[in-house]
């Protein structure tokens, strides 16, 4: 079984913007390496590059277009995000939803340039549309406990169990993720043993004092 994945998105957080980009990479990169969990990151486009090219962790952009390079103006191609060094990319998370035809070329994109691809779901149906999409990943996140500070873990385990039958019934291939208010070891916990394959989280590392301890604690009961 491969490592569960912790997924930190650093959103537009004004604590998650340049050097406290930088310090939470950092962060990632040492305790991934005292856990041996892999813990990656999804700072901004503006990051991406540098914190790719500087931090031994996956870097993730937190949106990619399926375009092809060419006369497209403002769109973010997965050629773009594979040169900036990304590991790969959110697709159609909570607060950048796509419709369906948007997904299956991001994620199409992604495949053909061996990017991980993690199509954010808000429900058992959803995650069952995208695991037919064939993607890496399925994060399964309710969207009204997102930077609630209450975790679906313990708010809506069920939705996390079914989610993770929904997407395993489509492709047991297609890892699942969950998110939303995750913030500490015993929430990492509950997810895996559900059957996740990791989390998805952004504010409980992001607008942390110490983004270092935060980690710590989310990799302690692996
Ligand atoms: O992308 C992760 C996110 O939507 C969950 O946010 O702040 O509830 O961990 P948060």
């Amino acid at each position: 079984m491969s490592s569960p994945l912790i997924l930190v998105n650093l959103k537009t957080y004004r604590e998650g913007m340049g050097n406290r980009a930088h310090m939470i990479a950092q962060a990632a990169e040492l305790i991934g390496r005292e856990s041996g969990v892999t813990i990656a990151i999804a700072p901004s486009y503006i990051d991406l590059h540098p914190i790719s090219h500087h931090f031994d962790i996956p870097a993730y952009a937190q949106h990619v277009d399926g375009c092809e390079p060419g006369a497209n103006t403002g769109h973010i191609t997965v050629d773009a995000i594979k040169n900036a060094g990304a590991a790969g990319s959110l697709v159609n998370h909570s607060e950048r939803r796509l419709t369906l035809a948007d997904i299956e070329a991001s994620v199409r994109g992604l495949k053909v340039h061996n990017l991980i691809s993690v199509v954010c779901t808000n429900n058992e149906m959803a995650s069952a549309g995208a695991a037919a999409l064939g993607p890496d990943y399925v994060a399964i996140e309710p969207p009204e406990l997102i930077g609630s500070g209450v975790s679906v873990s313990k708010a809506n385990p069920d939705i996390i169990r079914r989610s993770v039958a929904a997407v395993h019934v489509i492709n047991p291939k297609v890892k699942v993720l969950t998110g939303a208010g995750i913030q500490s070891g015993e929430c990492v916990k509950i997810a895996l043993d559900l059957g996740t394959d990791g989390v998805l989280l952004a504010s409980s590392v992001v607008k942390a004092k110490d983004p270092k301890a935060v980690l710590r604690d989310l990799v302690s009961k692996f």
